[in-house]
């Protein structure tokens, strides 16, 4: 039978609900990955399961809507249970670039906020140093030439994302440079060179954060631990 790419993200999805528990508060992540965990959380609800998850993005809440699974928000919730998430790139230290469908500041949140950061990826976004894939940095819409302008100056090629010929905003009403750094030494450092620039609001750069990646492969599911 032909695998394909699709096939290993849902079974990356599908597996993560082993980790789920009842009572559980879950920040779900964003992409295609995701698509199929909250498919998959749809079933366990439906399954008299119960648990409430806050999304990342506005696509992930109709997604959760359609799928059946009640949400909540940090209004109500102090702390998440786990976060499950995809990512664009993930190196053998678990670091991360995130960001390409362009949630990642609330990507961030929702991970900060967990006790617990699961990726799931199939075996594509796995490499030996992050930096192939454009790494996504949120802007302020002022001034982003200054601010892009700072970044060519750390090394990177900013890319303004547009979308359909237009300039594309994330949910928070924010620009997204892609910046080519065709390979990154040390994701933290450069995460705080970033972080020190005004005008950037957030980066895909997640450091030290993922806990657990689930990979899905050819020939079967890997999982990676801290
Ligand atoms: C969304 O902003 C991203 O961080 C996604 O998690 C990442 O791009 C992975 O997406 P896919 O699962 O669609 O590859």
């Amino acid at each position: 039978m032909k695998i394909n790419q699709e096939e290993l993200k849902k079974a990356a999805g599908e597996a993560s609900i082993k980790y789920v528990e009842d009572g559980m508060k879950i920040g779900l992540g964003s992409g295609s990955t995701v698509y199929w965990l909250i498919q998959a959380l749809g079933q366990y609800i439906k399954d008299g399961g119960k648990i409430e998850g806050i999304p990342s993005s506005e696509q992930t809440q109709r997604w959760a809507a359609e799928a059946g699974v009640p949400l909540t928000t940090f209004s109500k919730v102090e702390q998440l249970d786990v976060t499950i998430d995809g990512a664009d790139e993930v190196d053998k230290n678990l670091q991360l670039i995130k960001g390409g469908g362009g949630a990642l500041f609330r990507e961030k949140i929702i991970a900060a906020a967990a006790k617990t950061l699961i990726i799931i990826v199939d075996e594509t976004k796995k490499v030996k140093q992050l930096g192939r894939f454009p790494l996504p940095v949120e802007v302020l819409p002022f001034g982003w030439e200054v601010t892009a302008n700072r970044i060519s100056k750390l090394g990177g090629k900013p890319e303004l994302r547009k979308k359909d010929g237009d300039i594309y905003r994330s949910d928070n009403g924010n620009y997204i440079l892609d910046c080519s750094f065709s390979y990154i030494a040390d994701p933290a450092i450069l995460e705080s060179q970033l972080k020190n620039i005004v005008g950037v609001v957030e980066t895909g750069l997640f450091v030290n954060m993922a806990d657990k990646v689930i990979v899905g492969k050819l020939d079967g599911l890997e999982v990676i631990e801290k």
